[in-house]
């Protein structure tokens, strides 16, 4: 969490760190600041609560130069929202940027109080810039070697940038498991947590490894690792292209995002369907055959929204490859002693392949025996792509929204797909074939229904001011329901919550009355008989009920029906999706809530 941009220029720093502070907001907005060395070769920080713009008026009044500096937007971990806890941390000399937690951050600063420091913050950060000026005062060390001999001493996952002000030449970047990228620029060169805070000044990015310290100089830099030794770094070009990051004709990120899916998924299959309705993944090479034929068990592990594609997926790979599957909440996995099944495989599925709880357990599989793992993610060059045997990329594009939308329609595209390999593989006759020519309809089908919005903007308008909500559905639209509560709660704050609808009569029954709507994902399917005596049950208590299917059937008046074409099987799941996601934006636009930065969220969740 949090996001990181530094840079040493020719020119003014103040707009690339600006600019890039504004594309990391999604790490992060409870506040953020900015330090630079001025020309007088003085430190002049400027900090404030709330959103990146505040800070920009700020510094825009101040009209201040400098070509170093480092900017932080921040979200907290240690200690509240305030002004005093806010990046950059200063130590007389040293300035510091942090993203990550520290572990020992208590111990730290006990001694540091005996060494005569003021903590002015409740952060970790505070603890790192003292502790570096502390032994930097005590060996007379350059403040790289001065990092290298304190990392041992810092424990916890994070990265961070240091300036030494006596020293204003450099930048000295440390990436300890948690991302930094170096953008490399003509006589001159950046640094920033994610490639998209600099891609409107380069183009040529390298990634950190953990371990790394990197000294950034105007016209060279140095990769070290804590004992000395230079390290290289692979140069990277980056085919992301900057306009794809700006909102266009739309009002949030989040609606332009909702309207990309059908172009989003068409990405996703691209080059994946072969002409004779089969599916290929050639980057996971040769092995991938031998490797999916022993697969006996899938484990898949994820956060928020991608549980929730994980989830879905469970339904398809039993039902459809034989395949007995568990998911579970990636924090929760890090959480327990395990016991891994025989041959089983797992799968990670996150959008920003950084997300800690998820890495986290994913370094944990490796010490029990899995056939293997394969992560199923959005961000090349992420630490769960670079930590994975496998990666099948779901080509989503930048997902901005915090609440994410075309991430999860194209999880649950590639999670098909592989349901459709394995099928093959364990040759479950016509699975494949039916699935890919489900999929080519996927895209069309989702403009679709995104050409008949106003169905769904008519009722965020009946729905916008309730304080509660239940979304229900049986079988693999349970997890849907998931989502669409998911959805709902993070933009609108409105409490909603999933269930399974045989699940009702066991509790949540109790909750309703005609001020609790309860949304019904019921598309025709051998559930439905099903789940319509659910929706009798909650009508015959007065309940107000709004049902999303391609069916309509006759109910009392409290029952609403939201009626959508009909869809292929196998795809319906993702089709459904499209309309909860709709709603949830709608009422939440409705309500004039901050759709794209929701509060207290984060968009990448680097802490655990
Ligand atoms: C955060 C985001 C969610 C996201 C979750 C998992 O909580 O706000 O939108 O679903 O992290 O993120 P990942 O990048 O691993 O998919």
């Amino acid at each position: 969490m949090c996001g990181i941009i530094a840079a040493i220029t020719q020119r003014n720093i103040i707009d690339i760190l600006t600019k890039g502070l504004k594309k990391l907001e999604y790490r992060g907005y409870d506040s953020s600041g900015l330090a630079i060395i001025n020309n007088e070769k003085n430190i002049v920080r400027i900090r404030c609560v709330g959103k990146v713009n505040k800070l920009i008026n700020k510094v825009n009044k101040k009209k201040i130069f400098g070509t170093i500096g480092v900017a932080h937007t921040r979200w907290a971990t240690h200690g509240i929202v305030s002004k005093e806890n806010t990046h950059p941390h200063i130590s007389s000399n040293i300035i510091v940027v942090h993203n990550g937690i520290l572990e020992n951050d208590a111990l730290l600063r006990d001694f540091l109080k005996t060494q005569g420091y003021i903590f002015r913050s409740n952060t970790d950060t505070e603890v790192i810039a003292h502790l570096l000026h502390w032994e930097q005062n005590k060996t007379k060390h350059s403040i790289k070697n001065v990092i290298q001999d304190s990392v041992n001493k810092l424990h916890g996952n994070y990265s961070m940038v240091v300036i030494d002000k006596n020293n204003p030449l450099e930048l000295i970047a440390v990436c300890s498991k948690s991302p930094l990228i170096i953008g490399l620029g003509i006589g001159e060169n950046f640094i920033a947590s994610d490639q998209i805070a600099l891609l409107n000044i380069t183009k040529r990015f390298m990634y950190l490894e953990d371990g790394d310290i990197a000294v950034i100089k105007k016209k060279d830099i140095n990769i070290f690792n804590k004992n000395d030794f230079i390290i290289h770094r692979k140069e990277i070009f980056s085919n992301i292209k900057y306009k794809t990051v700006k909102k266009g004709k739309y009002r949030h990120y989040m609606e332009k995002e909702i309207y990309e899916q059908p172009v989003s998924i068409k990405n996703t299959l691209e080059n994946r369907l072969n002409k004779n309705n089969t599916i290929n993944f050639l980057e996971l090479g040769k092995q991938e055959d031998v490797l999916f034929c022993k697969i006996e068990h899938i484990h898949i592990v994820a956060c928020g929204t991608s549980y929730n594609a994980a989830m879905v997926s469970k339904y398809w790979f039993e039902s459809l490859t034989n395949t007995p599957c568990d998911v579970e909440i990636a924090s929760e996995f890090s959480s327990r002693t395990l016991a891994a099944r025989k041959n089983s495989f797992l799968i990670t599925i996150s959008q920003s392949g950084e997300t800690a709880d998820t890495l986290s357990a994913l370094r944990q599989s490796k010490k029990l025996k899995y056939l293997g793992n394969l992560t199923i993610c959005n961000m090349e060059g992420s630490t769960l792509v670079k930590e994975s045997d496998y990666y099948l990329s779901t080509n989503a594009g930048i997902e901005i929204g915090v609440a994410s939308t075309k991430s999860f329609t194209t999880q649950l595209t590639v999670l098909l797909m592989l349901v459709a390999k394995i099928a093959n593989l364990k040759k479950i006759n016509n699975i494949e074939k039916k699935i890919v020519k489900n999929l080519n309809m996927l895209p069309n089908r989702i403009t679709e229904i995104l050409e008949n919005k106003q169905l769904i903007k008519n009722i965020a308008t009946q729905l916008f001011n309730k304080k509660h909500m239940l979304f229900i559905g049986r079988g693999e639209y349970y997890p849907i329901a998931m989502e669409g509560a998911l959805k709902l709660k993070e933009i609108s704050y409105i409490h909603a919550e999933a269930y399974a609808a045989g699940e009702l009569k066991h509790g949540p029954l109790a909750l309703i009355d005609k001020d609790i709507p309860v949304i019904v994902i019921a598309p025709k399917n051998t559930l439905l008989e099903k789940i319509k005596k659910n929706i009798k049950e909650i009508s015959s208590r007065s309940g107000l009920i709004y049902v999303f299917s391609d069916q309509t059937f006759n109910y009392e008046e409290n029952v609403n029906f939201i009626t959508l074409p009909y869809v292929e099987t196998f795809i319906a799941p993702i089709f459904y999706t499209i309309p909860l996601q709709l709603l949830a934006y709608y009422i939440a636009l409705n309500k004039n809530k901050n759709i794209d930065k929701p509060r207290h969220l984060a968009k990448s969740v680097t802490v655990e």
